[in-house]
């Protein structure tokens, strides 16, 4: 006769299996707060309780029609703790007669198979696998859960709502505030990329819009060259409505045009003016002197 599994186990097992589905069906963590949550869980312990009751009774009435000796080998290993006899089964080795039994017909040259049985650990985990296989499918197809495009979503929605916190309080950059930095010519350049080089061409060599790296200047608003960009930004061109009020319509933050304002002049200013010359398009306008 056989000694059964102990109800902790299945305790253990029930509530992480419960967790588990939980965490796959709600949205976050917060079943932990429900009650529902808990009074499952309880009703979950209670009907274990209930089934080892039951396995209990059905011992005692096989323990009644065994034989003496049996009797004393079911005593000796229920007196086993369960890890204890979890670890030693994983080591023993069947006696010469348990082999006889378990030998398969086919032997070959003197070498012959055992039909051993799988350990339990290890159907344990083949049935978890696939139990857990058919719970996956099913939160995967008919929830979002693991879904990559509704986990895209979410994160997408979290990083749009801090950069939205994060312009809100962070202060805003206009023509009085707005300051050259030589730090924010890289970002500058990917801001100019983006937006700008359909016109304006690769490092502002010039295209639809003229050369931005030449002394030529058509539209001359302000004293210094990089409060001139800005106002460009910000106004547009008087002249030539393709030039849009890039910040007044809502393209670009004050903050972005600080940066690409700092990439133009530095482009303007502080590159070789031979190389910027090199393929880029006519001058236009008269030459600016800057303070
Ligand atoms: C759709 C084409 C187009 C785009 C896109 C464009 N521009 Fe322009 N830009 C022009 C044109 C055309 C002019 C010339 C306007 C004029 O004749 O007054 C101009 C003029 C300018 C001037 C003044 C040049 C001068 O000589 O007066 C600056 C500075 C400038 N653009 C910067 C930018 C920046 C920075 C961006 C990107 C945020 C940008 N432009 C995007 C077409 C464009």
């Amino acid at each position: 006769m056989k000694t059964r599994t102990p109800i902790f186990i299945y305790i253990i097992i029930v509530v992480g299996l419960t967790i588990m589905a939980f965490e796959m069906f709600t949205e976050n963590s917060s079943y932990f707060m429900s009650p529902f949550f808990w009074i499952l869980l309880l009703i979950v312990m209670i009907l274990m309780i209930i089934l080892n009751s039951i396995g209990d009774l059905i011992e005692n009435e096989h323990f009644k029609n065994i034989s003496d000796e049996e009797r004393q080998l079911f005593i000796k290993e229920k007196s086993t703790p369960y890890f204890t006899k979890l670890w030693n089964s994983a080591f023993t080795k069947q006696s010469q007669s348990d082999e006889k039994d378990i030998l398969i017909d086919h032997g070959f040259d003197g070498i012959t198979e055992l039909d051993n049985s799988l350990p339990k650990w290890w159907i344990g985990l083949f049935y978890f696998g696939m139990g857990f296989c058919a719970v996956y499918m099913f939160a995967f197809t008919f929830t979002d859960y693991a879904h990559p495009d509704a986990e895209y979503d979410e994160e997408a929605r979290m990083q749009i709502a801090s950069i939205a916190e994060y312009e809100k309080n962070a202060p805003t950059v206009n023509i009085e505030t707005a300051k050259y930095s030589a730090d924010n010519i890289l970002e500058g350049e990917q801001i100019f990329k983006t937006n700008c080089v359909s016109c304006h061409a690769e490092a502002g060599k010039g295209g639809i819009g003229p050369n931005l790296t030449d002394k030529h200047w058509i539209n001359i608003k302000e004293k210094s060259l990089f409060k001139n960009i800005f106002w460009m930004l910000e106004n547009g061109s008087p002249n030539n409505p393709a030039m849009r009020p890039f910040i007044k319509e809502g393209t670009i933050s004050g903050r972005d045009a600080e940066k690409i304002a700092a990439y133009i002049y530095h482009i303007n200013q502080e590159k070789d003016p031979v190389t910027q010359a090199a393929g880029g398009a006519a001058p236009q306008g008269q030459i600016a002197v800057w303070e």
